[in-house]
């Protein structure tokens, strides 16, 4: 039995419900109480909404792994035209809070189940499967590309990003990928999840297409679209590769074929879908709106430029000169290459120039401000 003297109520964008009191507000969070809600994952569930929205088109939604159905309550009452909603999670204390914050307006209509995410996803075919775990998403991701309905998104939480991004071992067995902790390791980790995700859709004739992919706080979140089809799913797979990191030149190397020291299999095609991220809206009640806005415009810089960003620390080291502010290195590459900022690094830049050519062009503009 729910215990209300244990919750609170709260509102998170349109959404009025009751959370554990004592909930988390930051980090990847622990159970606080028999339920778990997340403060800081506002962010992800607003992202997840906007995105939602610019799909504009009637959806069957199934949030996996559901806790206090915060999502579920959001989709119900944010995204239009107004989605079926079932809000699953096997934790017998989630689904009772769910059944008690589903019966305000507007939220009757979401179904509740409980169940293991797997089995879940297994009864029924979606337009949206959200995956949310603790750890890792790879125990899900299996059912997810097969119970998601050709031309649906699945949409991916990770919060395994010691492991994706290399500073843990066993990245190669989780997710059949080498890692490597590099300047670049959080592109590379979130590449690699979505490499994982692509060579699983394939397994299953499906292709998958990476529509939003980020790294924020402590987690990875992605969104791919899948089609059926083997062909499609070959297409996709050309898109994998290795990489190779010579830390004494700053240069970084894409290969198709494995070779020794070489990261991957990662994705190395576009992070983003364009049309999409030109689609998606902040709205007024998003409570991470200024964050989320500032991130849009960046994936929107990032959607076509090539893989691995540079570091402005990385290249003064090796350069031996302090490398000018972000926005002047950037309009000091951008004189013969196409260079733009990424939201992996506030002092991270994307391009496809070369360490070398990127010195020269700054020695050219005197930025050599420190050199001996
Ligand atoms: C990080 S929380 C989800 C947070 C939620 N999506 C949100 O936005 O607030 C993870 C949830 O997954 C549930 N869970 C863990 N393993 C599961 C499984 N195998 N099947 C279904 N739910 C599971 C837990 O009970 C927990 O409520």
């Amino acid at each position: 039995m729910v215990m209300e003297e244990e919750y609170v109520e709260l509102t998170e964008g349109k959404a009025g419900l009751l959370v554990p009191r004592g909930y988390n507000t930051k980090g990847p969070g622990r159970k606080s109480g028999n339920v778990f809600y997340n403060r800081q994952m506002e962010l992800n569930r607003d992202v997840c909404i906007s995105l939602l929205r610019s799909e504009n088109r009637p959806l069957r939604i199934l949030d996996a792994m559901a806790a206090t159905g915060v999502r579920s309550a959001r989709i119900a009452l944010e995204v239009e035209p107004v989605p079926v909603v079932v809000a699953n999670d096997s934790n017998p204390a989630s689904t009772e809070l769910m059944q008690l914050n589903f019966s305000r307006p507007g939220l009757e209509r979401i179904t509740v189940t409980r169940k293991k995410a797997n089995a879940a996803m297994a009864e029924d075919s979606y337009d949206y499967i959200d995956i949310d775990p603790f750890g890792t998403p790879v125990w899900f991701l299996h059912q997810a590309l097969m119970s998601v309905k050709s031309g649906g998104i699945i949409g991916v939480t990770a919060t395994d990003s010691a492991m994706l991004c290399g500073s843990a071992r066993g990245s190669d067995r989780r997710y059949l990928s080498r890692s490597g902790r590099w300047p670049f390791m959080h592109e590379l980790g979130v590449r690699n999840l979505l490499a994982y995700i692509v060579r699983t859709g394939a397994s299953f004739d499906r292709a998958v297409y990476p529509t939003l992919s980020y790294f924020a706080d402590h987690y990875f979140r992605v969104y791919v679209r899948v089609r059926n089809g083997v062909g499609r799913a070959m297409d996709q797979l050309a898109n994998l590769g290795y990489v190779l990191y010579d830390g004494s030149t700053g240069t970084r190397r894409i290969e198709r074929e494995y070779s020794a020291n070489a990261a991957g299999p990662s994705w190395l095609g576009a992070l983003h879908d364009a049309a999409t991220l030109s689609s998606m809206r902040v709205e007024e009640w998003f409570g991470s709106g200024r964050r989320m806005s500032r991130m849009l415009d960046i994936w929107r810089e990032e959607a076509g430029a090539p893989p691995l960003f540079y570091n402005t620390d990385e290249l003064s080291q090796l350069f031996g000169f302090n490398l000018p502010s972000l926005r002047k290195t950037i309009s000091a590459v951008s004189k013969t290459h196409s260079a733009c900022r990424t939201h992996f690094d506030p002092k991270g830049f994307k391009t496809a120039a070369e360490p070398s050519e990127i010195r020269k062009l700054l020695l050219a503009e005197g930025w050599a401000k420190g050199i001996s």
